[in-house]
């Protein structure tokens, strides 16, 4: 018995040992049993030294595998379950074989780097296949034609260190999930040859992918391709065959793009110069599209150009530009995002002939271009008033944003011009009293500026511009001093002195919004006001294409009890608050500026502070609910806060 102790111990800790490698070696075993032929050296008796089979590779303590490397052996057969026990796995790349069967799910193989499995003929893949593989560099499961339909689901959201995923040609359908924000050091993407649909995810903005293969999707990727240009790292772009619409945006940071492939799309609009001068461009095509403008000319460095000027809507040959009234035309239509319907129609070098406008009687001049009732979005293009015959422009019933531009009115002919019943706001220019201008119904933010419109812009000829929440963030921070916005309480004055009584409206602060600035005189009259005590040149005018609320000094001084000291509630470096009392009892706090900040430079502060606050609305923020201009006098009128942050914090 004495000796049997030793001995039990030894086979106890045999039995453990084998126990350990029984896992690993079963799973191997039986992935020798269900692969044919069988490779040279394995065995499907029994596992022992499976460590130095072919293809094999263990970690140090030769029981667990790290990687099993069986590509072009015309395999076939199946994939076994097991193979998910293998949890010192790194590496596991069978491809270009005839496997087939179920690929088994390998979550949660946290130490799985590297999968190749393309190239074979799998017939499904187990759900939940991408959960938790947190080390994997590389998935390529592309080639495998026989995949029964399956989706990129957001558990790719898991695969955190994924560089590459290669995915072409087997059988994905629905949307590209939107999960690249968590993927930072993706840099390979192909996709092509599947059912993908829906529009390009947002989450591709600013993702360090360089190479983007989504090209011959069976029912068409659809949306526009506006993402790419935010792509920085790109260098090979593979969106041919497809249903992408809209322009090609602005490549200006896409310096490392050597190849292109747009062909066979919806895309129109004017190619964009950025695209022509690319430095790094070799090949691009262009072909069956709906370009529009003229046909561009790329330098001798791109050596393979596929622009089929037949098969796009380009408006002269090359080397030809295109009548002034025909580009024009085009950057109207690139102010509503290039709709098809206007790239459809618009397609010699002869605005007369297109759909939409109408001509003088030599077929030369535009006199008439009548766009409603076209759902159009985006903007009206500052580049009507290079249309000198205009004589009537509708643009009434569609969803156009942003301000109305000046330059509009400079238009010599202009006769009727109609907006009414789209969502324009910013200022309202002056048009001659010869112009029948209409407005409204519709647009209840013209003459005001709104946050989300980033209407002061009258250049753009591209879609609608977005302010990110960075600006707004921005925005916000800069109005830590200068809190709030014109809103809703001014309605509450009871008594208004007369010239205010007829615009304001009870019911609403946007009623009065509006209505001061659009009812007649007053918006006009504020403004000559301004400008006339302004020892500021031009920036006057500024203020007041945000449309703000400007009060007469009695009603404040009333308020105030002429600015009695009893009321003041803080000082500050910018000047005094005082709380103050309207007729109806509305508590008020006024910020009155000191008079030695009030140069041009307090002026200027004083504008830009309308300015930004008019901006900006917020829910922690104190409303601005107007201002006063009078002789030296620079007074704004804020909603009263009891706490004191006005008399404190914010002067
Ligand atoms: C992977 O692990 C997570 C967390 O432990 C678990 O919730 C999930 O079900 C696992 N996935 C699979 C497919 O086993
Ligand atoms: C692929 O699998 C299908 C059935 O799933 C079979 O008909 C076909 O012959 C297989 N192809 C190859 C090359 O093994
Ligand atoms: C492609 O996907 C769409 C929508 O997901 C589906 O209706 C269509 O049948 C699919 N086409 C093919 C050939 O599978
Ligand atoms: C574009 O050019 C590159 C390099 O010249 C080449 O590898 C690639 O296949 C080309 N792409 C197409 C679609 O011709
Ligand atoms: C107008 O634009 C808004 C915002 O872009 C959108 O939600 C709405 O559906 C559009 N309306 C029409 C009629 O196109
Ligand atoms: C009109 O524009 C405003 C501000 O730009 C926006 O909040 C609102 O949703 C828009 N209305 C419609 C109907 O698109």
């Amino acid at each position: 018995m004495g000796q049997g102790h030793p001995a039990l111990l030894l086979s106890l800790s045999l039995l453990l040992l084998s126990s350990a490698t029984a896992d690993d070696g079963s799973a191997i075993l039986k992935l020798a049993k269900s692969i044919t032929p069988l490779p040279s050296d394995w065995s499907t008796k029994s596992p022992t030294g499976f460590c130095s089979w072919r293809g094999i590779k263990c970690d140090s303590s030769n029981t667990r595998v790290t990687s099993i490397s069986l590509s072009k052996l015309s395999l076939s057969g199946t994939l076994p379950p097991e193979i998910s026990t293998l949890s010192e796995l790194q590496s596991l790349t069978f491809q270009d074989n005839q496997l087939s069967g179920a690929i088994p799910s390998l979550a949660n193989l946290t130490k799985l780097q590297t999968i190749l499995l393309n190239t074979n003929n799998f017939t499904s893949i187990s759900p939940g296949f991408l959960q938790g593989l947190t080390s994997l560099q590389t998935l390529s499961v592309g080639d495998n034609v026989n995949l029964s339909p399956w989706q990129l689901t957001a558990d790719l959201a898991q695969c955190a260190s994924l560089t590459t995923l290669t995915a072409n040609e087997c059988n994905l359908f629905g949307s590209i999930p939107d999960v690249f924000e968590s993927l930072p050091s993706l840099q390979n993407l192909r996709l092509s040859y599947n059912n993908f649909t829906g529009a390009l995810p947002p989450s591709f903005a600013n993702s360090g992918i360089q190479n983007l293969w989504l090209n011959n999707q069976q029912n068409g990727l659809t949306g526009s391709i506006e993402v790419i240009g935010s792509m920085t790292q790109l260098a090979q772009v593979w969106l041919h065959k497809n249903e992408f619409t809209g322009p090609i945006p602005d490549l200006t940071g896409c310096k490392s793009i050597f190849d292109l492939q747009l062909r066979d799309n919806q895309l129109s609009g004017i190619v964009p110069a950025s695209l022509v001068s690319l430095p790094k461009l070799v090949n691009v095509s262009l072909s069956n599209n709906k370009f529009q403008g003229p046909v561009p000319q790329f330098p001798p460095s791109v050596t393979k150009v596929d622009n089929n000027v037949g098969n796009n809507k380009y408006c002269a040959p090359p080397g030809v530009s295109c009548d002034a009234q025909v580009m024009a035309m085009l950057e109207i239509a690139g102010g509503f995002g290039y709709p098809s319907i206007l790239s459809d129609g618009w397609d010699d070098n002869n605005a007369c002939g297109w759909a939409f406008v109408t001509c003088d009687a030599d077929k030369k001049n535009v006199v008439t271009v009548n766009l409603a009732k076209q759902h159009f979005p985006g903007r009206i293009s500052p580049s009507f008033a290079k249309l000198p015959s205009l004589k009537n422009l509708y643009l009434n019933d569609n969803n156009l944003t942003g301000s109305i531009p000046d330059s509009l009115t400079k238009l010599p002919e202009l006769v009727t011009f109609d907006v009414s019943n789209n969502n324009l706001s910013g200022k309202i220019p002056n048009f001659p009293a010869t112009v029948k201008f209409i407005t409204k119904p519709g647009n209840p933010f013209l003459g005001t500026e709104v946050e989300t419109g980033g209407g002061t812009t009258t250049s753009s000829d591209v879609g609608p511009t977005k302010i990110s929440g960075g600006m707004i963030a921005g925005i916000i921070a800069a109005a830590v001093i200068f809190i709030a916005v014109l809103s809703f309480v001014l309605y509450k004055y009871k008594k208004r002195p007369r010239k205010y009584e007829k615009k304001v409206e009870r019911d609403s602060g946007k009623a009065f919004f509006n209505n001061g600035i659009t009812g007649g005189g007053g918006y006009n009259k504020v403004s000559i006001e301004l400008n006339s005590q302004s020892s500021v040149d031009d920036s006057g005018k500024n203020i007041f294409e945000e449309g703000n609320v400007s009060l007469p000094i009695e009603v404040i001084r009333q308020a105030t009890d002429n600015f009695h000291e009893i009321n003041i509630t803080g000082r500050g470096g910018f000047g005094v608050v005082y709380k103050g009392e309207l007729h109806d009892g509305t508590e008020i706090a006024v910020k009155r500026m000191e008079s030695t900040v009030m140069g041009t430079k307090g002026m200027g502060e004083f504008q830009a502070e309308i300015a930004v606050l008019t901006k900006v609305r917020h829910r922690h923020l104190v409303a601005l609910l107007g201002f006063c201009i009078n002789g030296n006098e620079r007074l704004l009128v804020y909603e009263y806060m009891p706490q004191g942050t006005l008399g404190t914090a914010f002067i």
